[in-house]
């Protein structure tokens, strides 16, 4: 071929490659709570992301030293610990692209997600306050529970600074999703890596919603079926039980939040067609008076992209929807109203 043509195709090779290795790695993460039993294996895979350049590390207690740990594993990223100097927060937050929040307190055994709220929400009132003011366009990953009210706190303490942007807050709800996929292989005998369960709705209890019907194995019925929807449901208990009083899901926590984390990273970066499941402002139980839902998001560079609508369900998993979208309204408006009460 013509050797000015070779020279062409090149060039475009080498303005690609170029690209490539501007976006690969050009992420700031912070991870808010990054000394406790979440954050400290989330951080860890967050610093084995190649996608990411810099991870921030606050907590009230053990965030620096957390860091300095992290900071000698030879992967190419710089990672810095923050205390909750006056200062701390704000520089953890300033520039940030995606911010993981998984501060407060665990369950023990006995207690629903519920019984967190009076200590975790003005705990994610509070970040939120400080993400707000710097890095409001960041996207906003809430793993700390109630997810179901403090996503809404968080969108709640957004508004009241005028810096809303729906596209870019999440509640993390990816841990029903790996839990799914494990559950249903158990019982099917096969490898969970190819098994995807949407699963749509809240993250507590009722509120969690599994659509077999559109897994691979939409004839489950009867008992197994019931005993699969419920320990989908009701998961996180089987870990709370068995850490007697230590808390809850931590290392499985982990890797969902961290794959959550590589999807939107991925997607922020132009890969299309990222799907995950996840607690976003929603349109598809508004009119019912439900301002968020999980369901199936593609996931783009500017936050959300398309909410997937629920789609065909069975009889048995519309009474499921409807048990959830009564308990999803009350768990909303109480983040709404508890901002509203002490702003
Ligand atoms: P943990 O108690 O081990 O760690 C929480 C960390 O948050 C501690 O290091 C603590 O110092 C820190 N912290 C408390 N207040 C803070 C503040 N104002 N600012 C910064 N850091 C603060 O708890 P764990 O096990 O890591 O769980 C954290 C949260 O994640 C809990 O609310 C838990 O219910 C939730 N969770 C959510 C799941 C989900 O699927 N979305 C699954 C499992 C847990």
């Amino acid at each position: 071929a013509d050797l000015g043509q070779q020279r062409e195709i090149l060039k475009g090779t080498q303005r690609r490659l170029y690209s490539v290795a501007n976006t690969l790695g050009s992420s700031k993460v912070t991870v808010l709570g990054a000394a406790g039993g979440i954050g400290q294996p989330l951080s860890l895979l967050m610093k084995l992301n190649p996608r990411v350049s810099q991870l921030a590390l606050y907590d009230i207690r053990g965030g620096p030293g957390v860091a300095a740990d992290l900071s000698h594993i030879n992967t190419n990223n710089t990672v810095t610990g923050y205390d909750p100097t006056p200062s701390g927060l704000r520089e953890a937050l300033n520039g940030s692209e995606i911010v993981l929040i998984p501060a407060g307190v665990p369950r023990k055994p006995g207690m629903t997600r519920d019984d967190l709220f009076n200590t975790n929400a003005s705990i994610v009132r509070d970040l939120a306050k400080a993400a707000a003011e710097a890095c409001p366009d960041a996207n906003i990953l809430v793993i700390s529970n109630p997810v179901n009210s403090t996503v809404p706190i968080v969108a709640e303490v957004f508004k009241s600074k005028g810096v809303y942007n729906p596209k870019r807050l999440f509640g993390v709800t990816t841990l029903d999703v790996v839990r799914a996929s494990r559950f249903i292989s158990q019982v099917k005998k096969t490898d969970p890596t190819n098994e995807g369960v949407p699963v749509v709705g809240g993250h507590s209890g009722v509120t969690i919603v599994p659509l077999l019907s559109q897994s691979n194995h939409p004839s489950i019925d009867g008992p197994p079926r019931d005993e699969l929807v419920n320990r989908i449901q009701f998961g996180g208990d089987e870990v709370v039980k068995a850490k007697d009083g230590a808390g809850s899901a931590t290392l499985s926590m982990a890797f969902a939040g961290a794959r959550f984390a590589e999807s939107l990273l991925k997607a922020a970066q132009g890969v299309k067609g990222v799907i995950e499941p996840t607690f976003v402002d929603s349109p598809l139980y508004k009119e019912q008076g439900v301002d968020f839902f999980a369901s199936r998001v593609e996931l783009g560079p500017n936050g959300v992209e398309k909410i997937y609508e629920v789609g065909e369900v069975s009889p048995y998993e519309e009474n499921l929807l409807e048990a959830a979208i009564s308990d999803l309204k009350k768990n909303i408006n109480k983040g709404i109203e508890f901002v509203k009460n002490n702003p």
